[in-house]
């Protein structure tokens, strides 16, 4: 049977290969539904359609209006990667800016099977709500990738995006179904 992989990417430099990203865990048998905070979206607008056509189903970064109904299927397993400090801070805190923030902020009273793995820097990383929120959305029962065998906060202006190890939540995805 096939699994549908919610795969989310807050506005962090990742977020321009996913397309790549999206073609290995279509690889590894996943139905892979995209979706973007509203500044990723804004980051990616010249790809989305490319994006439709390659995973099949509407990209989404925006609540839809009252009444409307589900585009995408159920979702066996949500990743959410990269994340920001800002949405990573959000969830933790159960605030929903964004549509993907919320819909993993529900994520945890519905038992869905959720892996994250920020892409902070050293200087992101060092304000105290960092830590704090890894720490609470483990309590959770969220697959937080951060620090060893995560992602490791490079120092500020270092960053390398062709390097973000996706294949580590990939990974984090198939043993979480
Ligand atoms: C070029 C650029 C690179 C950025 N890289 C990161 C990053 O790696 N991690 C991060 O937490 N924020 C980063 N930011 C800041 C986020 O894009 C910003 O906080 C944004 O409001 C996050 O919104 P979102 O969480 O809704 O996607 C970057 C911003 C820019 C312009």
């Amino acid at each position: 049977m096939t699994r549908t992989l919610y795969l989310f990417c807050a506005a962090a430099p990742p977020i321009f290969h996913v397309a790549g990203v999206v073609e290995d865990a279509q690889a590894r048998g996943w139905d892979v539904c995209l979706g973007l905070t509203p500044t990723a979206a804004g980051w990616l607008e010249d790809s989305l359609s490319g994006l439709e056509t390659l995973t099949g189903h509407p990209v989404r970064s925006a609540y839809r209006m009252p009444g409307g109904g589900d585009v995408w299927p159920q979702a066996d397993v949500i990743a959410f990667a990269p994340i920001t400090a800002n949405s990573l801070n959000a969830w933790a805190l159960g605030l929903t800016p964004s549509w993907p923030v919320g819909v993993v902020v529900e994520g945890i009273g519905k038992r869905i099977p959720t892996v994250a793995m920020p892409c902070v820097n050293q200087a992101l990383a060092a304000h105290p709500q960092v830590d704090r929120s890894v720490a609470m959305l483990r309590e959770a029962g969220v697959t937080v990738l951060h620090g060893a065998g995560g992602w490791v906060p490079n120092p500020s202006g270092q960053g390398r995006p062709a390097e973000y190890p996706w294949h580590l939540v990939l990974d984090a995805a198939d043993r979480a179904s």
